[in-house]
């Protein structure tokens, strides 16, 4: 065995590539190295707890490694890209429910052997279950929304919140009996089943645009839970490293919060859209006018300054590559060409960053919402390119709508404004655009990438 001192000596090692990896990760250049030099550390951990503690079998762990990195790698090749959020969400939940299932296994273990359980070890058992219970159903719930399997509006009951504040009542008198009575095991199942299902009611009445607040706060959880379960086994690592995922979680759901302009407890108690009443015709009736490739490269062509606002369906059409062209050519004849980047478009946080970045764009044309938006009258043309909800002028009129209040990338105060998607449908949030109906504004119906191939085309034939 392994001397306790260098044991901890390595997992000090190891957190402080943690926390330099988490630094890294703070900006796209040094994100990619940020990640390998966590992953490192994680590697370190992983090598001197194997060595270090009470291994039973190391051919179950191997096995069980082969399996898991199997399962992995065919989930990381399958997924598309449009997938990639709820993929995260899994991972949080796997995260919570690894939580739950450790510390439900060592506290069986404990009382198998008859070993005199501490205060800390059941205070963190309890913990853990909890934790781990709300994240792995929470996760499943939004896993599932995310993917359309279940209703992306919110789903709520008269009396919600009550029995959700009984739930956790019953799971914490439960969590209290197990700690008196550490010999009656299976009350920590109990507490597993009230907080499970706590767990799902949590989450169903988060809908809309509110999402990515949700998966940022699971994340939040998913560390949480790892945390508790250190503490069980007693293992510095985990605590510091399920710490520093509780930590940054909060840190993400506080900057996600703040984008869209809400506050915490309206996400997680305020059941927005949950009776949006979509009523498309009054909105675009006789007003919506198409245009076609052509048209755009003629505007676009004698344009002194273009914006381009890209969104959910950019990923969807895969269609990066084609604008980074269409910004090459554009430049190319003088044009001066920005991207505004909404910090919730698409489906995860840096979503839009990280298809640009990886057609090769320069991270200096991406401007932030609060950067873009005061240039926006001095544009000639806003090309919003499958965005819906980050554009929606409803945000600042309808104090009502699922997204009243999220501030948006002003491209209706653009010269002209071109709108690229398939249909009038409406995005993530569920409800109607006025600014397909604006006077400034041109629909070019479409799929993302080949209309951006086609305004090419038609642009190299002036
Ligand atoms: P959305 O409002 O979801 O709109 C995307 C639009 O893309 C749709 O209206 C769709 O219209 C269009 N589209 C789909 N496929 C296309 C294709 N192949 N070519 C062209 N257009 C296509 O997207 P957004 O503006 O990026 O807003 C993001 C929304 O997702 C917000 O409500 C946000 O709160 C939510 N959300 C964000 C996150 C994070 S962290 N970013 C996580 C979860 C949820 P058509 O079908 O008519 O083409």
């Amino acid at each position: 065995m392994t001397s306790h001192w260098f044991v901890n000596l390595v997992y000090l090692v190891s957190a402080v590539f943690f926390i330099f990896g988490l630094k890294m990760l703070a900006h796209p250049k040094t994100a990619v190295r940020g990640n390998f030099l966590s992953a490192l550390g994680m590697l370190l951990a992983i090598i001197i707890t194997l060595l270090d503690r009470r291994i039973i079998s190391f051919e179950v762990i191997i096995a069980g490694l082969i399996v898991g990195a199997g399962i992995g790698a065919f989930l990381a090749l399958k997924v598309p890209m449009t997938g990639m959020p709820q993929m995260v969400g899994l991972l949080n939940g796997f995260g919570g429910g690894a939580s739950l299932l450790v510390a439900g296994a060592a506290l069986f273990e404990a009382s198998y052997l008859s070993e005199v359980m501490t205060n800390q070890f059941l205070i963190a058992t309890v913990a853990s279950g909890i934790i781990g219970s709300v994240t792995f159903w929470g996760s499943m719930v939004a896993a599932s929304k995310l993917q359309g399997w279940i209703e992306e509006k919110p789903i709520l009951f008269k009396g919600h919140h009550i029995v959700n504040i009984i739930l956790l009542t019953l799971a914490l008198i439960s969590g209290i009996w197990l700690i008196l009575h550490p010999s009656i095991t299976w009350f920590y199942w109990i507490l597993v089943i009230f907080a499970s299902i706590l767990g799902v009611l949590l989450v169903t009445p988060i809908g809309g645009a509110d999402m990515p607040v949700v998966i940022c706060l699971l994340n939040s959880y998913s560390g949480l839970a790892a945390a508790a379960t250190g503490f069980v086994l007693n293992n510095n690592v985990l605590i510091i490293s399920g710490s520093l995922v509780g930590a940054s979680g909060i840190i993400l759901t506080n900057l996600m919060c703040k984008a869209m302009n809400r506050s915490l407890t309206n996400v997680l108690f305020g059941g927005f859209g949950a009776e949006v009443v979509t009523k498309t015709d009054d909105i675009y009736a006789g007003r919506v006018k198409s245009t076609a490739p052509e048209e755009v490269a003629i505007l676009l062509n004698s344009a002194k300054r273009v914006v381009i606002v890209p969104g959910y369906g950019m990923a969807v059409a895969q269609a990066q590559h084609a604008v980074r062209d269409l910004t090459n050519q554009l430049e190319s004849k003088g044009v001066e060409v920005e991207f505004g980047i909404h910090p919730v478009a698409g489906r995860m946080p840096g979503h839009m960053n990280v298809l640009l970045a990886e057609a090769d764009i320069s991270y200096d044309k991406l401007k932030e919402m609060d950067e873009i938006n005061p240039t926006m009258v001095q544009t000639d043309v806003a090309i919003v390119l499958g965005a819906n909800d980050v554009v929606n002028p409803v945000a600042r009129t309808d104090p009502k709508s699922p997204i009243a209040g999220m501030p948006i990338i002003d491209v209706d105060k653009a010269k002209t404004v071109i709108v690229i998607k398939r249909s009038l449908s409406p995005g993530f949030a569920g409800i109607p655009n006025p600014l397909f109906a604006a006077d400034n504004t041109l629909m070019l119906f479409g799929d993302g990438k080949k209309m951006i191939i086609e305004i090419i085309s038609a642009l190299k034939e002036m």
